[in-house]
């Protein structure tokens, strides 16, 4: 067994939640300058794909790090017993601290592949898989949901899940069949953490879904005396989430952090694994919002095609603000 980074963490600790394109090196290293979590998670890539020769180029992006970001999480999906555990083993040599199954993805073609939150429904899957994983020698984590369509049977998941005697288990506070229309359910927290307590105390608790920001988690955290807080959609609104004090940020602190996305795009892209320009346009709300102007300039860089491009017209906008 190698170190164990989840032991190192802090209580709580606070993790950026994985999140499929993007949070990838590049956003990553984005929110790292703005306020850092302590921990960081890969967004999920497939096992087929990490061991076929076809899709294995499809996967290097998502698998992409630097030194700095350690230790950081590599998560996984599928349902292959025989590739979790071949592919964790190559994660070990690539320098990952840890591998998380992804076992709370409601996306109906991860569900049609009997992948993700599907695994809720084959549970003796789902402990074939966290065995084979282990192989690896690396700590194993669990994030998922708390069922798959009923909110009054998440006990009998949970107790399965946290019977496997993994690293840190993050629960996602709705059901598969919930997606994220409904509120989580952060009053079911005192009885999953019993049921924890009870089974499995050397396996860290973390909790996701709706958490705001560091002071939000940490309230959570002393209410229900929790080890991790997991924030995802809380950066999109607010990038400093992380920071230790609410603070207010000006329009040019929010384009500084756009600019620092670019420049690290067109870095990494270099450095690491090229990188499309089109899908850094999803990231422009994040920091043009809440200022005279903002959707006009939303707007326009909708229309471009290259970094440049973009700071080009950001150039524009500081000259004549
Ligand atoms: C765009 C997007 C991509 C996501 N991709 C993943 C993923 O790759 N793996 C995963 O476990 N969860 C994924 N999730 C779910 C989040 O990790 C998180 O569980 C969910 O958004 C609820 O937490 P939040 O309210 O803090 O966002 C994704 C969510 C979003 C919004």
């Amino acid at each position: 067994m190698q170190n164990n980074p989840w032991n190192d963490l802090p209580k709580p600790f606070f993790a950026m939640a994985p999140m499929e394109a993007v949070s990838d090196v590049v956003f990553r290293h984005v929110i790292a300058y703005a306020a850092k979590p302590d921990l960081f998670f890969t967004e999920f890539v497939n096992a087929s794909s990490f061991c076929s020769e076809k899709g294995i180029d499809s996967t290097k992006g998502r698998l992409a790090f630097t030194d700095d970001e350690r230790p950081i999480i590599a998560q996984i999906w599928g349902n292959k017993p025989d590739e979790f555990a071949k592919m964790s083993k190559s994660l070990a040599k690539m320098g990952f601290a840890g591998v998380d199954i992804n076992m709370g993805c409601p996306d109906k073609a991860v569900v049609r592949n009997l992948s993700g939150s599907a695994l809720i429904r084959t549970p003796e899957l789902a402990a074939e898989l966290i065995t084979a994983t282990k192989t690896s020698g690396l700590p194993v984590s669990i994030k998922t949901r708390l069922g798959d369509t009923r909110i009054d049977q998440w006990n009998i998941w949970i107790a399965h899940i946290l019977k496997q005697n993994i690293a840190n288990l993050t629960i996602h506070l709705r059901t598969r069949k919930e997606m994220s229309k409904v509120g989580a359910h952060f009053e079911l927290i005192p009885e999953i953490k019993k049921l924890r307590d009870k089974i499995a105390p050397q396996t860290l608790l973390t909790i996701n879904g709706d958490i705001r920001d560091r002071q939000h988690g940490l309230e959570l955290a002393k209410q229900y005396n929790i080890d991790g807080i997991m924030i995802g959609r809380g950066l999109f609104n607010n990038p400093f989430a992380f920071e230790t004090k609410r603070t207010g940020h000006t329009r040019d602190e929010l384009l500084q952090l756009l600019n620092l996305q670019l420049d690290l795009h067109d870095k990494y892209s270099i450095e690491l694994e090229p990188r499309k320009f089109d899908p850094l346009k999803r990231f422009f709300k994040i920091y043009i919002r809440e200022f005279n102007g903002a959707s006009e300039l939303r707007e326009k860089l909708m229309h471009t095609r290259t970094t440049d491009e973009v700071r080009a017209i950001l150039k524009e906008l500081n000259a004549t603000s």
